[in-house]
C-alpha cells in the first residue's frame, strides 16, 4: 500500500509496508539557524522544539512506532551557562504541554539519559510524563536529555557486573541490551542527522550497529515532514543485508 507523503507528492511515495519500525533524530543546527536570522541561539532552540513536535506528530500519524531524538548530549554542559538554562526551560515547557495534551494527542514520552543531574522540577515532569505514557498505545519518543553513548554502556556494563556478582549469569548481547535506557525497544533502522555534520556525536552508539544513515545539509527548525519522507524514501531504497548476502 503507498501512501502519499504531502500533497504536492514531490517528496514522492512511502511504501507504507517497507516503514521504519524506529526513526532516530539527531536534533541538530538550531544554533546556525538563529544565527543566520540574527538571533540569539536560544531563539534556534524554541524554533527546534517546534519542529521536534511536528515531525512526533507525523510520525505518529504515519505509523512509526519509535521516535527516539537527541535533545541534549552529556557533553553539551560545555555550552555557556545561558543557553544550557534556555534549553532546559525549553524541556519543561515542552513536558508540561505534552502532559497536557498526552490523552489527546497519544504520543508517549521516555527520557533517555542520566536525569539525576536535572532540576527538581524537570525531574518530577519527567516521572510525570512517563507514568501517564504508560496508560497509552501510540508512537513512543524517547527524548534523549543529558544522553551520551559512551555513559549509557558504562552504566550498563556497572548494573551488570553488580547483577553477575550476585548471580554468576553469563553475559549475551542480548542481556547487555537490557540494562541500556532502550531496553525493549527495537533497534534504529534510520537515523537521520539534519544540518551537515556526518558524525553521531556519542548517540546510539550500541543500538546504531545496523542502523541506516540519512545526512541532510537542512538545519533542524527547517526540517519538514517533506524532508522526513525523502529520508523514509531513502531510507525504503536501501539493501539491508546485516552483513549476510541477497539472494
Ligand atoms: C542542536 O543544535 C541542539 C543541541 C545540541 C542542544 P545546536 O545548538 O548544536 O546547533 P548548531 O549545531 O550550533 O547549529
Ligand atoms: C549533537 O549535536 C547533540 C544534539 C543534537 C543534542 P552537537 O551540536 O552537540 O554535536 P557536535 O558538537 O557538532 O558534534
Ligand atoms: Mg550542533
Amino acid at each position: 500500500m503507498f501512501i502519499f507523503g504531502k500533497k504536492d507528492g514531490k517528496a514522492g511515495k512511502l511504501d507504507k509496508d517497507k516503514l521504519p519500525r524506529h526513526i532516530a533524530v539527531i536534533m541538530d543546527g538550531n544554533g546556525r539557524w538563529a544565527k543566520k536570522r540574527g538571533m540569539p541561539r536560544s531563539f534556534g532552540h524554541a524554533a527546534g522544539a517546534e519542529t521536534f513536535r511536528r515531525i512526533a506528530t507525523y510520525c505518529k500519524n504515519i505509523g512509526i512506532e519509535y521516535l527516539t531524538v537527541y535533545a541534549f548530549s552529556t557533553e553539551n554542559w560545555k555550552r555557556p551557562a545561558d543557553e544550557v538554562q534556555a534549553i532546559m526551560e525549553i524541556f519543561e515547557k515542552y513536558l508540561r504541554e505534552a502532559i497536557e495534551t498526552m490523552e489527546r494527542d497519544r504520543v508517549k514520552i521516555k527520557v533517555f539519559g542520566d536525569i539525576s543531574v536535572l532540576s527538581p522540577k524537570l525531574r518530577r515532569l519527567i516521572h510525570e510524563a512517563e507514568a501517564i505514557s504508560k496508560k497509552y498505545d501510540g508512537v513512543q519518543v524517547n527524548l534523549c536529555v543529558n544522553y551520551g553513548g559512551r555513559d549509557e554502556i558504562v552504566r550498563a556494563a556497572r548494573a551488570y557486573a553488580e547483577h553477575y556478582r550476585k548471580t554468576g549469569e553469563e553475559l549475551t548481547e542480548e542481556k547487555f541490551s537490557s540494562y541500556l535506557y532502550s531496553a525493549g525497544i527495537c533497534d534504529p533502522d534510520l537515523i537521520i542527522r539534519p544540518s551537515g555534520e556526518m558524525r553521531l556525536s556519542n548517540f546510539l552508539l550500541w543500538q546504531a550497529a545496523y542502523a541506516e544513515l540519512y545526512f541532510t545539509d537542512v538545519l533542524w527548525p527547517d526540517f519538514t515532514e517533506k524532508e522526513l519522507d525523502r529520508a523514509i524514501l531513502a531510507y525504503q531504497k536501501r539493501d539491508r543485508r546485516f552483513g549476510g548476502v541477497k539472494g
